[in-house]
């Protein structure tokens, strides 16, 4: 088969991350017979210093007519530390998600024996932890119209509005992936305190009766915030807004030890985008030793949403394989590091050769 894949490498170290994961889809293609067309897309700092946009109409248009969009990192220091920056980097990543309607996003957390000592977490309370976060990625807070200062600068505010339409969709995704795991759906809010909280909870109640073999657990976000530190391996699947969806999938990030390893999906309506959950890493960019893993993992994902299921389980098989094996980057190795092109090559060539 044929696919057009949208490839925005982005900032830092995206650009030679995202070519490990295009060798590795090249190499899947070769095997399987598929073709990949990768089309290059601006987007995040590279792309304001270039045309003014962090997320250019072009690269709109690009991502609206691919099948697939594969992405970086965006994210530039320069731009961190001017307050009075009239554009950023993640202004772009924001309307790229509200654009494609990129209405969920997925971070599977799972942890790989070979890092387990990785872990800031104690060996025994990470062991068999498997679990997905999914945060409702366009709505919420982070979108709310009413915000701003007041007149004198005195007092800002932000509006957190959700419809249930919104919940309805992000949480059907949800029950979907519990049904096809171990059928448990935990939905994380703060109902005693907000409105939007508690409209959250009362839809995803009745939600409940169409998926009788689901177990669902409701739980308030701070007591949440507690128990995926203390009892990690005690959650399946993970559903909640996008502020709090921010904050824990990050939290949850930390307890695998292997920040370089955790891919994620943006799901759209349009189209969906695949990109590590690290940021642009701009200290490593172009030094060739950052762990493209993440992002090969995403690609992973991306082949399983274009129903390439046993090449999706192939390039796994080959991560394994070269971790098995100590063919990994710095951050994550025992023995000799290995630089980010050469594990793409080792990886291309494992999905060739193991036939
Ligand atoms: C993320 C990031 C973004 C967010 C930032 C960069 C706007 O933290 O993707 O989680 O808050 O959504
Ligand atoms: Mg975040």
């Amino acid at each position: 088969m044929k696919f057009r894949i949208a490839k925005l490498p982005g900032d830092g170290i995206g650009p030679e991350i995202v070519e490990q994961a295009v060798k590795v889809m090249k190499a899947v293609g070769e095997k399987y017979g598929h073709q990949f067309d990768f089309e290059f897309g601006l987007a995040g700092a590279t792309a304001i210093v270039q045309v003014g946009d962090p997320y250019p109409e072009t690269t709109h248009k690009l991502c609206m007519d691919s099948d697939a969009v594969l992405f970086g990192a965006i994210g530039d220091p320069k731009f961190d530390n001017n307050p009075s920056a009239k554009v950023r980097p993640e202004q772009g990543l924001l309307e790229m998600r509200k654009k494609l309607q990129l209405y969920a996003n997925i971070r599977p957390v799972k942890t790989y024996p070979t890092l387990i000592d990785n872990s800031p977490l104690r060996r025994d309370l990470i062991e068999g932890a498997d679990f997905i976060v999914i945060r409702e990625l366009t709505g919420g807070i982070y979108y709310g119209e009413l915000r701003g200062r007041t007149e004198n600068g005195m007092k800002a505010f932000d509006t957190n509005v959700y419809s249930k339409e919104e919940i309805i969709r992000v949480t059907k995704l949800a029950f979907d992936y519990a049904a096809k795991r171990r059928k448990k759906l935990t939905a994380i809010d703060k109902a005693n305190v907000l409105a939007t909280s508690r409209l959250w909870r009362e839809t995803i109640q009745e939600m409940e009766d169409d998926y009788p073999e689901i177990d669902v657990e409701h739980m308030l976000v701070d007591n949440a915030a507690m128990q995926i530190i203390q009892w990690p391996t005690k959650f399946d699947v993970l559903i909640t807004e996008n502020m709090f969806g921010d904050i824990l999938s990050d939290e949850a990030s930390v307890i695998t030890g292997s920040m370089g390893l955790l891919p994620s999906a943006s799901i759209g309506v349009h189209t969906s985008v695949f990109e590590p959950i690290h940021g642009s890493y701009p200290q490593a960019a172009g030094k060739d030793l950052a762990n493209p893993l993440a992002t090969i993992l995403s690609a992973a994902m991306l082949l399983d949403s274009l129903n390439l299921i046993d090449e999706a389980e192939k390039v796994r098989e080959a991560v394994d394989a070269s971790m098995d094996k100590g063919f990994v980057t710095a951050d994550i190795a025992s023995g000799k590091p290995r630089s980010t092109s050469a594990v793409g090559d080792w990886l291309a060539e494992w999905i060739i050769k193991d036939k």
